[in-house]
């Protein structure tokens, strides 16, 4: 099988490598692609070195079996529809495509069912969105979502490498904020992304469209407080989730219990730094919200695996296994 990753250099691109190898996906030939600044440099994968190529529109024009693309929304704007003109299968973890309507937005363990019969660009869906529907899905689906509102504590990482390094040169004693707006270190700071007209952040917004274009459903109502942490890896959320019918808990638990990729916590909570290389949606503190028509929950996921690099493989892997 034929393999491109497209901003391989990156934190996701480097934990894509890693999740090709561990989901077996058999790779026959791997391209790496990057910008001019690391262009010609080497990865090891597989314990050979492969050279990470300048990404141009004539390698796009190739024909792949699959490529994975995690370089930015600009990158993806540009290039993504070239590979797909060629007839290819993207699956694509920045913003650009997500709010198309014909671009499938996927987490499979809920909606893979949308890929059946498509090729072209598929869109990897926000880090934080993915490990909160993971968790609301099963919910969902025995009681009806009516409405959510979380508030997010995402680790640095999330803004890539260049997130990692201003605040590592913070720790040192640096005064450069970087990509953020305010200092990050022995901070939170309540924006990511621009603001947008509704006064809500764009990640806040993304996680509302996102959450009801996954659960197919608009009537989802949604409304986010994203924050920027000072922790390396791993996104937690304080979820509140309320329903159309009244929640019987221990159905509520058995089925989080039995949920592909979620891990119910029924007695300690988990925190990111505990998280290690797991690739799922932790799930803990559960309890009733205001009444037994809603839940509030604790809810921490690996953002470079599970909210990006994981699902995007865990894509590619369903497209193998089903089509
Ligand atoms: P490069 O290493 O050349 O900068 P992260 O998500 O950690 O910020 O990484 C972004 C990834 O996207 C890197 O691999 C980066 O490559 C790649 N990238 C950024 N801009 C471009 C571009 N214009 N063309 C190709 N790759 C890009």
């Amino acid at each position: 099988m034929k393999v491109a990753v497209v901003g391989a250099t990156g934190e996701v691109g480097r934990m894509m490598l890693r999740c090709l190898v561990e989901e077996d996906i058999p790779v026959t030939e791997l391209r790496l692609f990057a910008s001019s600044r690391s262009a010609g440099t080497e990865l090891e994968w597989k314990g050979k070195k492969h050279s990470v190529e300048l990404l141009t529109e004539d390698s796009m024009r190739e024909t792949y079996d699959y490529l994975l693309f995690s370089a930015g929304g600009t990158t993806s704007g540009k290039y993504a529809p070239i590979a797909a003109a060629a007839g290819n299968t993207i699956i694509d973890n920045s913003s650009r495509w997500r709010q198309e309507k014909n671009i499938p937005l996927v987490v499979p363990e809920i909606n893979a069912s949308v890929l059946q019969h498509y090729k072209g660009i598929i869109s990897n869906p926000n880090c934080s969105t993915i490990q909160m529907v993971l968790a609301l899905a099963p919910l969902h689906k025995l009681f009806q979502l009516r409405k959510v509102i979380v508030s997010t504590y995402q680790s640095v990482s999330g803004s890539g490498y260049k997130g990692i390094a201003i605040m590592e040169s913070q720790r040192m004693g640096g005064a450069d904020r970087g990509l953020y707006p305010r200092m990050i270190d022995k901070n939170v700071i309540p924006q990511i992304g621009d603001f947008e007209e509704n006064g809500y952040c764009n990640e806040e917004n993304k996680m509302r469209f996102e959450t009801n274009k996954i659960l197919g459903s608009e009537e989802i109502l949604v409304s986010a407080t994203t924050v920027r942490v000072p922790v390396m890896y791993g996104h937690s959320e304080s979820v509140y989730a309320e329903f159309a019918q009244p929640v019987e808990m221990d159905k509520a638990v058995e089925a989080l219990k039995n949920s592909q990729s979620v891990v119910f916590w029924p007695t300690e909570y988990i925190t990111p730094l505990e998280l290690g290389e797991s690739n799922d949606s932790h799930v803990c503190r559960l309890r009733y919200g205001v009444d037994n028509h809603s839940v509030a929950f604790w809810n921490v996921g690996n953002n470079v695996r599970l909210g990006a690099a994981t699902n995007a493989v865990r894509i590619m892997k369903w497209l193998i296994e089903n089509r």
